[in-house]
């Protein structure tokens, strides 16, 4: 999926975002097919795929926002949508002169920030670059999009009709449904899961040297803090992977520094997220060692305590 800075507008106070995704890949003149995809913040909560024209709602909470008769009807522009777009898209392919294959994304929808107000926005990408995006009343072409980009904008600028629609469902239909799909899914949606986190050694990175992982998983919402540190400072070597979902809707986070053997002593992982209240985990690196050692230094204490009453 296309992931590029826009899809921060009002964060970190964002309170729902709900993000529509197409995918619509054109074989060749006479093939091509449209899936799509929506979540709700985190939470893929519906989906839409080529071989029919029903919604699924993946969420007991997805069909809450509208009413039976509004899914209906939305069901119905949906199809009207997929046959015009593939159409409308072979005709620019045609006027344009591209070249078959290749996919087109859609990334749409809106934003509810602080004070009652919202944000939306509309991309669209080409080959996996983005090409155009919709601003508050017209298309506009992406800064570095190719030049026959600005000639489809202009195109697209002169059908008044879909510039009225789109912004009266950025406008006003999405934060609306947005509104009432974060009351409907509270429960799951301010759900907080705290994390379990444990180290481990990666494969040695080179002679001497030592791949320290932490795992943090199991934690809901998905935003989470974890660094590796020597006392209070951040180290800077510190590589972050990706923020995987597990099964159950939770999520799990590798994060890794590869160091001298010699300077792993003193390091330790610190983990910060919404459902710990303040208190960090923080896991020692070797602490293993540290706890074997623990009762050994205890009986020590004792023996001298004992040899010298
Ligand atoms: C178009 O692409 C589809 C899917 O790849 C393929 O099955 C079909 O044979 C192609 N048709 C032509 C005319 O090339
Ligand atoms: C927020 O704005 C929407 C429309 O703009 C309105 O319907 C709703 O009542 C407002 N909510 C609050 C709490 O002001
Ligand atoms: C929709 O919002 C944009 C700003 O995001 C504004 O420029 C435009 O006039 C609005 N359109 C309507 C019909 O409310």
């Amino acid at each position: 999926w296309l992931e590029l800075p826009w899809l921060k507008l009002c964060a970190p106070l964002a309170r729902g975002r709900l993000q529509c995704l197409q995918v619509s890949v054109f074989a060749n003149r006479s093939w091509a097919r449209t899936d799509g995809l929506a979540r709700l913040g985190e939470l893929q909560a519906y989906s839409w795929s080529d071989g029919s024209d029903a919604i699924r709602f993946l969420r007991p909470w997805a069909r809450s926002g509208f009413s039976e008769p509004q899914w209906e009807r939305l069901q119905q522009i949906l199809r009207v949508y997929r046959r015009s777009f593939t159409r409308d898209v072979r005709e620019f392919v045609k006027m344009l002169r591209l070249d078959y294959p290749f996919e087109m994304q859609v990334s749409a929808g809106c934003e509810l920030c602080p004070g009652n107000t919202s944000e939306s926005f509309f991309h669209t990408a080409f080959q996996g670059k983005e090409i155009m995006s919709f601003q508050g009343t017209h298309w506009v072409p992406a800064p570095d999009a190719p030049s026959w980009a600005g000639r489809a904008t202009k195109e697209l600028n002169q059908d008044q009709g879909t510039r009225k629609t789109l912004q009266w469902l950025l406008n006003d239909t999405c934060p609306q449904f947005v509104r009432g799909l974060l009351e409907a899914g509270k429960s799951e949606l301010e759900k907080q899961v705290k994390p379990e986190a444990w180290l481990s050694a990666g494969p040695p990175p080179g002679p001497g040297r030592l791949l320290l992982v932490c795992h943090v998983s199991g934690f809901h919402p998905k935003p989470v803090w974890v660094m590796w540190m020597r006392g209070e400072q951040e180290q800077r070597g510190t590589r972050r992977g990706d923020v995987l979902p597990h099964a159950d809707g939770t999520w799990y986070l590798r994060v890794t520094l590869d160091v001298a053997a010699r300077e792993a002593a003193g390091l330790s992982c610190r983990v910060r997220h919404s459902s710990l209240g303040g208190q960090d985990i923080v896991l020692h690196w070797g602490e293993k060692e540290l706890g074997l050692g623990f009762p050994m230094a205890c009986i020590f204490l004792l023996l001298i305590l004992l040899n010298h009453p």
